[in-house]
């Protein structure tokens, strides 16, 4: 058994990677989709690098051989640069990348504070980007790799109280489409994965940070429909995690995958509602949240 310095107990044998491919996947705290995901790669047997900002949210995979459990926080340099270097030189190579932390963000765009704007861009967009970035070079020295990014049916139609949540994902959205067409030339795959209402943690992280937001000044009389956003992916017939796991794990792994996968509740209607004439949209999307 081997310490790393982020990270835990690993497999006995640096050199245990064999032909598996290598996943690394951000944001794997038990309930959410990460974490969903990196049982579903072990499932199709993959090394997993399952990673969180603290590794007792992963502490149900501690003592699973099949996961190389490292602390990773998508905001810090040195910790995405140290956590890619354990995996490094532990399995000797990365063959896909999984940029799935995610935070929400809810309140009117004409309100919520600047900083909570960045904060969620910092995790959403610049996350994903730092990973990539640290990973990349590895990847383009093997002309091997593949890169999943997590985006969001809302971003094909944003609608209102969650716009810098969309707004991050529309940027990754583009990002990934740009990236896809970037990174062809060193070997590496791009791929969006794009759920609907996933089962996860997502409304409770999301609900905190919203009683964090200062009382609204132009949207009091609105309070309890913007308050009720931050769960609206939560709801009865939201897809299971595991359903969706398995799902998005076997495009990802097949031979070449697809350069967008959405699976999930609610994510036909935010197709329909992407093709529809913006007045019919809107005139919806009016009704629906009662603006
Ligand atoms: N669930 C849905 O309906 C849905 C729909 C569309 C897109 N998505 C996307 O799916 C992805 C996963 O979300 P989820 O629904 O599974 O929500 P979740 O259960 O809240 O999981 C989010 C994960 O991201 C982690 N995270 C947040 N900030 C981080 C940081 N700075 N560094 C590293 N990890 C960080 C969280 O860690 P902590 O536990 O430490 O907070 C958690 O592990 C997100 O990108 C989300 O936007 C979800």
């Amino acid at each position: 058994m081997k310490e790393h310095k982020q990270g835990l107990i690993t497999p006995s044998s640096p050199s245990a990677g064999g032909e598996k491919p290598v996943v690394l996947i951000t944001g794997c705290s038990e309930g959410g989709i990460g974490h969903a995901m990196a049982r579903a790669f072990a499932a199709r047997d993959c090394h997993v690098v399952a990673t969180s900002r603290s590794l007792s949210s992963m502490s149900d995979l501690k003592n699973d051989r099949r996961f190389f459990l490292q602390e990773l926080d998508v905001l810090s340099d040195s910790s995405v640069g140290g956590a890619v270097s354990n995996v490094l030189g532990h399995f000797g190579r990365i063959d896909v990348l999984v940029n799935n932390a995610g935070v929400q963000c809810i309140g009117p765009l004409a309100e919520v504070p600047v900083s909570s704007m960045q904060q969620t861009f910092d995790t959403n967009v610049f996350g994903a980007i730092r990973m990539i970035q640290a990973v990349v070079p590895h990847m383009a020295s093997r002309r091997k790799g593949k890169v999943a990014n997590i985006g969001s049916v809302t971003a094909q139609a944003p609608g209102p109280w969650a716009g810098v949540y969309t707004g991050t994902k529309a940027a990754l959205h583009s990002f990934t489409d740009t990236l896809r067409l970037e990174l062809r030339p060193l070997g590496i795959e791009v791929i969006n994965i794009v759920p609907g209402g996933i089962k996860s943690n997502i409304a409770n992280s999301a609900v905190a940070s919203y009683n964090r937001m200062p009382e609204w000044k132009l949207y009091k009389p609105y309070e309890a429909v913007i308050r009720a956003r931050a769960s609206m992916s939560q709801g009865m017939k939201s897809t299971p995690t595991d359903e969706f796991a398995k799902e998005a794990v076997a495009r990802i792994l097949q031979n070449n995958p697809p350069a967008w996968f959405t699976y999930g509740r609610y994510s036909t209607i935010f197709r329909i509602l992407n093709h529809m004439p913006l007045f019919v949209r809107d005139f919806i999307v009016r009704k629906a949240m009662k603006l």
